[in-house]
């Protein structure tokens, strides 16, 4: 525990080393004890942050929330489309204005540009909420979970099925090749990530001794996997008429039974969610009326199964954003 990334902004994982990755994760064990045995940790009482939202969110607000509550930290959020930003003040004016308030910024949108400039211009730390390249929150969570699940992350053989060029895959990427898990992007070529990703994945990759792999073939891909992570198919910000090319290409990587049991015997379904895995909701109708699917990336009975971890994921986003807070802001 002897790193320090006070006062560093949590933009992306490329700019976080191992080491600073694992500091992180402990860090978060530890704030998810504190939190189950029930005891204060108000360690940053008089701070302030604020949430700026440009797209809409459950689990990455409310962990920003309740996180910030437990360590006795004022929060302001800030829904979509209400405030002045990006319509009648810039994004440097917002930040300068934001970092003489607060002590911290964490943003959701669009652009990655718009984070690196807010962290740039505000002079607090900034935490990237999910842009469109990358999420790198989630990838704490996902690396806790599967952590508490094996007890390890070294050498574990992680699959990504589905759309591997949107910003979740992107970032699960590089966490695999920094913390050393081997990662295999399955999806149809065309929706491979980005050959520029792939190479800075690939460079750490040969220092951590992980292997990264780009695999069509759903069999090869998936036999042996330790996890099998998906995410919806068109992402926030992506327009509605995408859906129809994106069933096409995708149907066939549905994560499925049979392609769990094609994994390893002890293998685990993760996804950050929200997820479309039955009609109950409005767009998981929509599509079915449409295109007469009643489930999309994920088959509801791999949801529902017991290898499924995606609640305890979806609870690690807050002590995982805690211990991002925390080493940030302290
Ligand atoms: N996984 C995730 O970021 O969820 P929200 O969109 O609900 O924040
Ligand atoms: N790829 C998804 C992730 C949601 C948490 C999106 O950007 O909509």
């Amino acid at each position: 525990m002897g790193l320090n990334i006070r006062g560093k902004s949590f933009l992306k994982l490329l700019d976080f080393s191992t080491e600073e990755i694992r500091y992180l994760l402990d860090l978060s064990k530890d704030f998810k004890s504190l939190k189950r045995t029930g005891t204060v940790h108000k360690y940053l009482e008089g701070k302030n942050i604020v949430l700026l939202f440009e797209k809409t969110s459950t689990r990455t607000r409310c962990a920003f929330e309740v996180a910030g509550n437990d360590l006795g930290l004022g929060v302001t959020y800030l829904e979509p489309g209400t405030s002045q930003m990006g319509k009648k003040e810039s994004i440097a004016d917002t930040a300068r204005v934001l970092g003489r308030m607060y002590d911290g910024i964490e943003y959701r949108g669009f652009s990655q540009k718009t984070v690196d400039d807010l962290a740039k211009y505000s002079g607090v730390p900034v935490w990237n909420g999910l842009t469109d390249e990358f999420h790198p929150t989630q990838m704490l969570a996902d690396l806790l979970t599967i952590e508490e699940h094996f007890g390890y992350l070294k050498g574990l053989n992680f699959v990504y099925s589905g759309d591997a060029r949107n910003n979740v895959a992107n970032s699960l990427m590089i966490a695999c090749a920094k913390m050393g898990l081997n990662f295999i992007a399955c999806s149809p070529s065309e929706l491979f990530p980005q050959e520029e990703l792939v190479e800075k994945a690939e460079e750490i990759a040969k220092i951590t001794g992980s292997k990264i792999r780009l695999e069509s073939d759903v069999e090869k891909a998936t036999m042996g996997a330790d996890v099998i992570y998906t995410d919806i198919w068109v992402s926030m910000g992506e327009p509605d008429e995408i859906w129809e090319s994106r069933i096409k290409q995708l149907s066939g990587y549905r994560v499925d039974k049979k392609m769990m049991e094609n994994a390893s015997e002890n293998a685990i379904f993760l996804h950050c969610l929200p997820s479309f895995h039955d009609r109950n909701t409005t767009i998981g109708e929509e599509i079915y009326q449409k295109f007469g699917l009643e489930e999309m990336e994920v088959a509801d009975e791999v949801f529902e199964s017991e290898r499924s971890l995606v609640f305890d994921q979806a609870e690690n986003r807050m002590h995982t954003i805690k211990a991002v807070i925390y080493a940030t802001l302290k």
